[in-house]
C-alpha cells in the first residue's frame, strides 16, 4: 500500500489526476486540468466517502480492495450527488452488494434515478452520527453548497472535515498533494476560479455553513477535489469566508467588447488612467478572447469592474450580454463599476450597459462614457474622471477637487 496518501494511520486518500478532459461540466476549461479525491477509513467498520468519476481511473476498485485487504466494505458516504464524485457508485455496488449507502433524502432521489437502485440505504438527519469504532462521523448538511443534497462528515475523534466540493479547486496535483507540499500560489487562481464559478452563487449558503463549521476543530481538511488541507486549515476556510463575503482586494478588471478596436483603445486608455492614479493590480480582457471563467474569476478578486461595449443589433456585444447576464444570475455584490462604450449608428451598448449597472446595484463611480465613431486621443480625455474616480474609491484617496 502506498503509504504517501495515507491521512493518519488508518485514512486512505485516493487522488486521480484528469488530464485529459478539457471543459468541466463540459463548461470550464481545465488548462491545468482537474483531481477527483476519494477517502477510505479503515477501522472497525470500513467507510469510503465518495467515489471518483468513472472511467479516470483504472485501478479505482483495485485501489479499494487492497486498503480493504480483504475486509468488509461497510459503508459508502455519499456527500454529493454530481456525478463526478459519484458515477462509480454503479460499479461499486456491484462488486460490494452488501455495501450500506449513507446519504440524506435528497441524496437518494437522485442516486435511485441514476443507478435505478433503492437497497441499503440509510438516510441520515443534519446532526446525526455513525460510529465507525476508532472514527466517530458527524453528518452536516450544508445544502446549496452547491447542490441541494451537500452535506458534509466531520470526524469527531481526529478532526478531520471530508466537505465534499467545498475548499476544492480546479487544477491536477501536480506532485505535492498536502498544503504544505505546495507554493499555494500557483494553485490559488484556480481555486477562486472554482470558487467563482461552481460554488460562487450560493456565497450565502457558504457563510451559513462557514458559520455551522466554525464551532468546531477542524484539523484536516479532504475535499473532493485538490489539495488535501493538513497544516494550515484555517488559510483555506479564510479564502472561502473573504469570497463569500464578496469581500476583494483594491484592484480593477477591465473587460471589453470591440469589434473594430475603439473600444479596445478606451479600455486601454482607462487602464493607464487607473495605473497613472495608483492602481497596481489591473487586468484588461477582451470578453471574445477570454473565457466567461477567468472573467468572472478575476470579477471574483478585484474591488474595481470597468465594462465596456459597443453597440450591436441596438444592444450591446452578444458576449458582454452573456457576461452581465451570468453576474446578474450569480447575484455579484460590493463591487465599484464604471461603464463605457461607443456606436456607430443608433447606439445600445452603454445604454444597456446602464440599466445592468441599475439591475445589479454596484456604486457606480462615474457617469458612463460613450463616444461616437472613431476614439480619437481628444475624444479619450471624456474617460479620465472614470479612472480617477475609481483609484480614488479603491485607494480611498480623495478625488482632486481641481482636476
Ligand atoms: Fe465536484 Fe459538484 O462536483
Amino acid at each position: 500500500m502506498n503509504n504517501r496518501q495515507r491521512i493518519g494511520n488508518d485514512i486512505y486518500w485516493k487522488s486521480v489526476n484528469d488530464r485529459r478532459k478539457n471543459l468541466f461540466e463540459n463548461m470550464w476549461p481545465l488548462p491545468y486540468g482537474v483531481s477527483y479525491n476519494s477517502y477510505l477509513i479503515r477501522d472497525e467498520k470500513c467507510a469510503l466517502m465518495d467515489t471518483v468519476e468513472s472511467g479516470t481511473d483504472g485501478f479505482y476498485m483495485d485501489w479499494i480492495k487492497e486498503v480493504l485487504d480483504g475486509r468488509q466494505l461497510d459503508y459508502l458516504v455519499v456527500h454529493h450527488m454530481e456525478l463526478d464524485h459519484s458515477s462509480e457508485i454503479g460499479e461499486l455496488i456491484r462488486q460490494f452488494p452488501d455495501v450500506k449507502i449513507i446519504g440524506n433524502a435528497k441524496t437518494f432521489k437522485v442516486l435511485s434515478a441514476y443507478f435505478g437502485c433503492s437497497d441499503n440505504f440509510v438516510e441520515v438527519k443534519d446532526g446525526d452520527t455513525l460510529d465507525l469504532g476508532h472514527h466517530k462521523l458527524k453528518f452536516v448538511f450544508t445544502p446549496w453548497v452547491h447542490w441541494p443534497e451537500t452535506m458534509v462528515s466531520y470526524d469527531m475523534t481526529d478532526g478531520v472535515l471530508f466537505s465534499g466540493d467545498a475548499f476544492g479547486m480546479f487544477g491536477a496535483l501536480d506532485g505535492g498533494r498536502y498544503d504544505d507540499q505546495v507554493d499555494f500560489a500557483m494553485y490559488e487562481e484556480e481555486m477562486r476560479r472554482y470558487y467563482s464559478n461552481i460554488v460562487g452563487k450560493y456565497s450565502s449558503m457558504v457563510q451559513k455553513a462557514l458559520a455551522r463549521l466554525s464551532t468546531i476543530e477542524v484539523r484536516t481538511i479532504c475535499p473532493l477535489h485538490g489539495l488535501v488541507w493538513r497544516s494550515d486549515p484555517s488559510r483555506v476556510i479564510g479564502l472561502y469566508d473573504r469570497w463569500s463575503r464578496y469581500d476583494a482586494e483594491a484592484g480593477a478588471v477591465v473587460i471589453y467588447a470591440s469589434m473594430y478596436g475603439n473600444t479596445a483603445r478606451m479600455a486601454d486608455y482607462i487602464a493607464t488612467g487607473l495605473a497613472d492614479n495608483g492602481v497596481k493590480s489591473i487586468r484588461v480582457h477582451d470578453v471574445s478572447k477570454t473565457h466567461i471563467s477567468y472573467l468572472i474569476n478575476d470579477i471574483w478578486r478585484y474591488r474595481g469592474v470597468v465594462l465596456g461595449s459597443c453597440a450591436y443589433n441596438l444592444h450591446m456585444f452578444p458576449l458582454m450580454e452573456n457576461l452581465t447576464r451570468e453576474l446578474l444570475h450569480m447575484g455579484v455584490k460590493n463591487r465599484l463599476l464604471g461603464v463605457f462604450g461607443t456606436f456607430s449608428w443608433n447606439g445600445g451598448g452603454v445604454k444597456n450597459l446602464k440599466t445592468f449597472a441599475e439591475e445589479i446595484g454596484w456604486e457606480q463611480v462615474a457617469p458612463a462614457v460613450e463616444i461616437h465613431g472613431r476614439t480619437a486621443p481628444e475624444k479619450l480625455l471624456a474617460c479620465d474622471a472614470m479612472a480617477e474616480a475609481m483609484a480614488g474609491r479603491l485607494l480611498g484617496k480623495e478625488i482632486s477637487e481641481e482636476k
